[in-house]
């Protein structure tokens, strides 16, 4: 995995720091780093800023927390993997994140989470035995305006309800019942 993530930082970071400049929770995530003035000793504050947002630590995550601090790539991986609060990409060939910040939490975001936990049988951090969808939480994804919001493969999604929600995830899941 870290050679993994060596080998393509060179390609991915332009197409990572693209990506990021149209997600405004990047733009969380740089605040925050910015307000610890991008230190290098801040790391372990901002892989919990940077789950918190997003749910979890994927390859490319991990990749724009290494550019922005200028610290190598295999020192935030083995950070990320160490410590076991913090949890890397799940196995689901999808994954479902529903933010349970204070916002989403006032409209409802329980009430998705608890429909699609009935739904799919698993509970939030874990994987459907056919790895087809992984189901994660965040706390504020910085979408507050648009709440409940749920982020279905990286696409954050406005006012969710439990019916919107099943519906998205008709496809991923309960083939064949
Ligand atoms: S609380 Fe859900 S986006 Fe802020």
């Amino acid at each position: 995995m870290i050679a993994t993530l060596f080998n393509a930082k060179h390609d991915r970071l332009p197409k990572i720091l693209e990506h990021a400049s149209g997600d405004k929770r990047f733009k969380i995530l740089e605040a925050h780093m910015k307000k610890h003035q991008f230190r290098q000793d801040a790391l372990i504050e901002v892989l919990h800023k940077a789950q918190e947002l997003f749910g979890y630590l994927e390859d490319d995550l991990l990749l724009f927390i290494a550019c922005k601090l200028k610290l190598p790539a295999s020192r935030v991986y083995g950070v990320a993997t160490f410590y076991h609060f913090f949890t890397l990409k799940p196995n689901g060939r999808h994954t479902c994140v529903v933010c349970l910040g204070t916002a989403c939490y006032v409209k409802g975001a329980a009430k998705i989470l608890a429909a699609v936990e009935e739904r799919t049988k698993v509970k939030a951090g874990e994987t459907t035995p056919d790895n087809e969808l992984s189901l994660l939480t965040a706390r504020c994804i910085g979408a507050c305006g648009i709440a409940p919001a749920v982020v279905y493969d990286g696409t954050v999604t406005p006012r969710q309800t439990p019916e919107t929600a099943l519906d998205h995830l008709k496809g991923w899941i309960g083939h064949g019942d």
